[in-house]
């Protein structure tokens, strides 16, 4: 008899012909994505769960007596309770690798647009604000030879440093928990400690995952040692800001502009005041979101699950939760 798994993330045809072929699947229907209470209610014969950014929590995993498997389809998976999956022996996947330059490519367009105001620029050409050509007010900064700071060297962040050093001839440091010696070498970057990396770098891109270590690393003392023009991307998670702070230093010139992806709350409410910046461009938590990315994203996510309920190694398990 085969496994019986709920897939409560969209997935593609090819995807679904694979799971179908190893495993008993029910599929969510809705047109939105599912809420938690929605996945609490599938979860009662379930050995595994194929899912995308919905919490995975003591309370759910309640709800799921007979899950073995949770195969995220992301790389972050800080919304996963370890502790409460460890403890009932569930095997937690992720997706790593696959998503690397997509996620890196959304950064150098973030970083671009802050840098070039493409977003405020664009709002004034559809508003009917272009009479003539634009004055000094608008102007951008340069890309092009400026320095850049990365918080977070992993797979991701070399990528973006790749990118910038060669595409773009930026001056690129790093600030990361480890040294990465190749990494400097092959990319002729340079090591930071944080508050030097934040005090000289034209833009700060955020990509450390979020620990309990890197959760609001970034807050009102650390916007205060960026130079007055910088601009700061994230593209990690919101969470490892201090959101409050940083709408306060947008608003009061201690920083020039921020480019996100993510916020401490998703979806981000309408009223956040993040939205009311015109020196603030704003995405929908977008990194690894293209066509052919996501759906290498789905299909390595099968085939953790389907690894896992047959009782074989998968290829990605969290780390946290290896043997
Ligand atoms: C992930 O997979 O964790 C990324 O946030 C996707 O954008």
């Amino acid at each position: 008899m085969k496994p019986k798994a709920y897939i409560a993330s969209k997935v593609s045809s090819e995807v679904k012909e694979y799971l179908d072929q190893h495993c008993e699947c029910e599929y969510w229907q809705g047109a939105e994505a599912i809420t938690g209470a929605q996945l609490a209610e599938r979860l009662a014969d379930a050995e595994g769960l194929l899912v995308s950014g919905n919490a995975i929590s003591e309370r759910l995993l309640g709800s799921a007596p007979k899950l073995r498997v949770v195969s995220n389809v992301s790389v972050g998976y800080n919304n996963n309770d370890l502790n409460a999956m460890r403890s009932r022996g569930i095997i937690g996947t992720h997706t790593p690798y696959v998503l690397d330059d997509t996620v890196a490519d959304l950064t150098l367009a973030l970083m671009l647009a802050a840098a070039r105001r493409v977003t405020e620029l664009h709002n004034l050409v559809r508003s009917g604000g272009w009479q003539r050509g634009i004055g000094p007010s608008l102007f951008g900064v340069d890309v092009h030879h400026a320095k850049l700071g990365i918080i977070g060297m992993g797979r991701i962040g070399e990528m973006v440093a790749k990118r910038a050093k060669f595409g773009f001839d930026m001056d690129v440091s790093y600030y990361n928990r480890n040294r990465k010696p190749e990494a400097e070498q092959k990319l002729g970057l340079s090591y930071l400690p944080l508050n030097e990396l934040l005090a000289q770098s034209d833009f700060v891109v955020l990509l450390a995952p979020l620990t309990p270590e890197t959760k609001r690393m970034i807050g009102a003392e650390q916007f205060t040692l960026m130079k007055p023009t910088a601009a700061f991307i994230n593209v990690s998670r919101g969470e490892n800001v201090d959101e409050a702070a940083l709408v306060e230093a947008l608003r009061s010139g201690t920083i020039r502009a921020a480019a996100l992806d993510v916020y401490e709350k998703e979806p981000v409410s309408v009223d956040n005041p993040l939205l009311q910046l015109d020196n603030v461009v704003t995405l929908p938590h977008i990194g690894s979101a293209t066509a052919a990315t996501r759906n290498r994203m789905a299909m390595l996510a099968a085939e953790n699950l389907v690894e896992a309920l047959y009782g074989r190694e998968p290829k990605y398990v969290i780390p946290e939760l290896k043997a």
